[in-house]
Order: C-alpha cells, then structure tokens, then sequence
C-alpha cells in the first residue's frame, strides 16, 4: 500500500535525507546498535494484538515483536522500507509495511491499534510536526490502547552534554536528529493520550515514554 498524499517540506526533505541514508544506515549505526538491541527485546516483550511502529527504518525491532502481533510498520523513506521488508522475514509476527507520514496516518483507521510505537522517530521530527503525529497517535489508538516511544534528549550532566553538543551536528545532518525536541511536552498537552510512565534506559539520555489512550 502507498501514501501519495503530499506531505510538507520539513517532511519532504527528511525522506530524500533517508532514501540516501537508508544505503549505509546500518553500518553507520551499528556501533549504537550494539546498545539498542539489548533494549528492543525488553521493550517490546509486552506489546501485543494489533500494532502500529511508526518510523520503522530499516526494521531492527521487527524480529522481537511476538507471533500473536498483527504488525503495521510505517516510515518515510521507501528505501528504508525496503530494507525492512528484507528484515521482515525473520519476524515471527504477522508485517504489513507502509510508506506513509507519521504526521498524517491516512491509510489508518481511527481507533484501530492496541499498541503505537516508535523508537527514534520524534528526535528527527521538528518540532513544529510533532503534534500532528500526536494527534495521529491518539486517532488511531484504541480507547485504553498503550503507547511506548524511546527517544535522545541532552543529558543534565555537562560532562555528558558537552559530548553530544560535540556530536549534534553530524547527527543532524546525517539522521536530522536532535537532542532538544520536546517531544514529552507534546505528548503531554494531549487531551486524550495520558503519560503513565517516563523513566531512562541508559544514564539521562534515552528517554522511555510510556501512557494509554484515555477511554
Ligand atoms: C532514526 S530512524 C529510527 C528507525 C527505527 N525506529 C529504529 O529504531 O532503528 C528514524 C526513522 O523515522 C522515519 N521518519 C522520519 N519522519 C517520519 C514521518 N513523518 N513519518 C514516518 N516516518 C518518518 C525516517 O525515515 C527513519 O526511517
């Protein structure tokens, strides 16, 4: 299935940054990689029925999901998708994959997930897009239905932040990540989706965000 619905500019010059990125993305993430798999299982060993990982990429969570998933995996970039359909046949779950906006959702009906998703997508949203993803998250969550993002913010220490500082701007450039977007502060003006749980993986870096979709 495909979204050819136009998209803005912000998103439009993120997906030709992916479609190049995609080539090398997994060699060039690799060395964070080796941190993220360890997280994936443990973050996914709860996320049942029909769910929808928004920002897919190259599909590193795709084989952790359980057989009983019905998987919708969305992203930008056709070239990241591309390789995650390659990483589709290792999942054990049910995959559908997409290329559709996060901001838009148009080949998803309303209330229809149990579970929304995403690891790494918010830090590469701007800011001014993400409370349409949001209010795309609460659409097509089921009333009760859970969500999990995982996210980068800059850490308190100075030691610690003077290192990403260090780093921000090949991350922006190559992922167009960054570490100041407010994505908790989106998610929490929600009128409908309820933060139950925020905590870190990995000193104050890797930011779990956690809640349902009220009834
Ligand atoms: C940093 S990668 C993370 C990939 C994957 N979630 C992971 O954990 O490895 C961010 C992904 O989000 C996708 N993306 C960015 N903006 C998007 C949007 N508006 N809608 C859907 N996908 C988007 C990019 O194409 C890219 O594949």
């Amino acid at each position: 299935m495909q979204n050819d619905r136009p998209m803005s500019t912000e998103n439009a010059v993120l997906e030709s940054k992916y479609n190049v990125t995609a080539w090398f993305y997994d060699i060039l993430d690799y060395p964070w990689e080796r941190q993220y798999r360890r997280w994936r299982p443990q973050l996914l060993r709860d996320v049942a029925q029909k769910v929808l990982e928004a920002g897919v990429g190259t599909g590193r969570n795709l084989r952790h999901y359980a057989p009983g998933v019905e998987l919708t995996g969305i992203d930008l970039s056709s070239k990241m998708l591309a390789k995650a359909r390659r990483r589709s046949r290792n999942a054990a779950c049910a995959v559908e994959l997409i290329r559709e906006d996060a901001t838009a959702l148009t080949s998803c009906p309303e209330s229809h997930f149990d579970w929304v998703v995403s690891f790494f997508l918010c830090c590469v949203m701007p800011d001014a897009l993400q409370p349409l993803a949001v209010r795309q998250f609460e659409r097509v969550l089921k009333p009760g239905g859970r969500f999990r993002l995982l996210e980068m913010v800059y850490s308190e220490d100075p030691a610690l932040r003077r290192r990403q500082e260090y780093f921000a701007p090949f991350v922006e450039k190559v992922y167009g990540a960054r570490f100041d977007r407010d994505t908790l502060q989106h998610v929490e003006n929600s009128e409908k989706l309820r933060v139950t749980n925020t905590y870190f993986l990995k000193k104050d870096i890797y930011l779990v965000i956690e809640g349902n979709r009220l009834p």
